[in-house]
């Protein structure tokens, strides 16, 4: 998907493909937003689908399918034994990484439990450039430590560098040479997640794969989102530009031992699964899939799923296909960005993500302005994200709560999803909210789960602010929703 200069000398992402199924939206008014972000708890986890217009929540299982997609479910093997659907993805994924093995799960922290389970001990240490909220899980769960090792540009919310998901290497080095025993592997997230899709470049991935090599240390990635690093590697790094997307992650795949992967994200689909070069890393992961997932040849998913998936990967290979997401982001970015509103920059992959701190720095961090942020933004324009701040921490041992360095608000732009009209809804309500910012208050829990409370807590707003937002919008909009 190229960006076309238009006559009128704007820069616009012009969509490489044509909508074919579309499905029907509502918008209600702000009256009845108000009122369903209450039901919810103030929470965007606990929203129901019809009070929402644009669900920006995640980029996880509900990227658009192409027609070769759905042509390729049809004739899927459902042989619970050596199906063909087996050997059509693992043959694809061979064809694409230069992997032999391929172990099926049912999505990608499924993936992380078979991996973590076989190589983590009770002590072990795992370096990677950023933690995503699942791998840690798997990794504390089984008594491991995870020691990120980013470079230090990658939590600074506004930054030109085009490479924040990058490794600090001489960190890297030093962990390693002092613990090389406690360390069964390292993880190169490509690209990151929680601190704003933000990719590794091909040099420094490749240079931390040799260092962990040099200490007979293993590399696993994590290709959740490949294909946006893929892109990015492609149009930002001056080395990368006369190879072709395959040729680069053969590159990549080449220093990896394990590659492993959310097929909510990469390959356009839903499951998950391995890919391994060795065989004697395969047989020693093989027995945890029949056991937690399912057959070896399924893993636990629909095997219309795997057949999407394969065809999915391969359209990953094409630059239209996998540019739309990051140009998309990029747009939504820029717009903001000239209107003012602070957000991370630059644009990376996954989704654009305002930054709540310089949105609304009279909310103090106590009464949450990540997720007060989530539902001011509900509020204004039926926009749906996810809270990614201090509400997604648990609090420490001792009941105290454990401050977000940064406190976003992730707005998802699941791929082919929207159209440019209603990205640029988006950015207007959002710059509208901007411009009455000084009415958004706080929020505090009410209903608060010991674990994973950002996805079933509830929260009250600390005054009546929704009320006077809701206000303030209709005085702004008395003839619009
Ligand atoms: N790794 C990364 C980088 C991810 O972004 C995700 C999921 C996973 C692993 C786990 O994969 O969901 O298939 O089990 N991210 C989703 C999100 C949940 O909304 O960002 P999964």
């Amino acid at each position: 998907m190229p960006e076309i200069r238009f006559y009128s000398g704007e820069n616009i992402p012009l969509e490489l493909h044509k909508v074919r199924i579309v499905q029907k939206l509502d918008l209600v008014p702000v009256e009845r937003r108000a009122e369903a972000i209450e039901e919810a708890g103030y929470n965007t986890f606990l929203l129901k689908n019809k009070d929402i217009y644009l669900d920006m929540l995640t980029d996880s299982g509900v990227n658009a399918m192409s027609d070769r997609q759905l042509a390729a479910m049809m004739v899927a093997d459902d042989s619970y034994a050596g199906s063909s659907t087996y050997t059509r993805l693992t043959d694809k994924l061979t064809e694409i990484f230069g992997t032999e093995y391929f172990l099926p799960a049912h999505q990608g922290r499924a993936a992380e439990n078979i991996i973590a389970m076989t190589f983590v001990q009770k002590g072990s240490i795992i370096p990677m450039n950023y933690h995503f909220t699942t791998t840690k899980a798997h990794i504390t769960r089984l008594g491991g430590y995870v020691e990120e090792l980013v470079v230090d540009e990658g939590v600074k919310v506004e930054s030109d560098c085009p490479f924040k998901g990058n490794f600090d290497l001489e960190r890297l080095e030093k962990l390693l040479k002092e613990n090389h025993d406690r360390i069964p592997f390292m993880r190169i997230e490509a690209g990151t997640n929680l601190i704003g899709g933000q990719p590794l470049s091909l040099e420094n991935i490749e240079m931390a794969a040799d260092i962990a090599h040099r200490y007979g240390v293993l590399t696993v990635m994590d290709a959740s989102l490949l294909q946006d690093n893929l892109y990015f590697i492609k149009t930002r790094e001056e080395k990368a530009k006369d190879l072709s997307l395959r040729e680069i992650t053969r590159r990549i795949s080449g220093k990896m031992d394990i590659i492993y992967f959310s097929g909510r994200k990469l390959g356009f689909a839903r499951g998950g699964g391995i890919s391994i070069h060795s065989k004697e890393l395969y047989l020693k992961m093989r027995e945890l899939v029949p056991m937690f997932e399912g057959f070896l040849t399924y893993g636990g998913m629909s095997v219309r799923e795997m057949e999407a998936m394969a065809v999915g990967l391969d359209e990953t290979m094409d630059m239209d296909v996998i540019s739309q997401g990051p140009l998309f982001i990029k747009y939504m970015t820029d717009e903001l960005m000239k209107r003012g509103v602070p957000v991370v920059t630059p644009a990376g992959g996954l989704g654009c993500h305002l930054d709540a701190m310089r949105f609304i720095p009279h909310v103090k961090q106590e009464e949450y302005p990540a997720g007060a942020l989530a539902a001011a933004v509900f509020i204004a324009g039926g926009l749906r994200g996810m809270e990614r701040g201090t509400i997604s921490e648990q609090r420490e041992e001792d009941g105290s709560e454990h401050l977000a360095a940064v406190e976003l608000l992730r707005l998802a732009l699941p791929r082919r999803v929207f159209t440019l009209s209603q990205v640029k809804y988006a950015v207007d309500r959002i710059s509208w909210l901007y411009d009455n910012r000084s009415l958004v208050g706080g929020l505090r829990f009410v209903e608060e789960p010991s674990s994973l409370r950002f996805f079933f807590g509830r929260l009250e707003p600390v005054s009546d602010w929704p009320q006077k937002l809701v206000e303030a919008f209709r005085r702004d909009f008395s003839d619009s929703l």
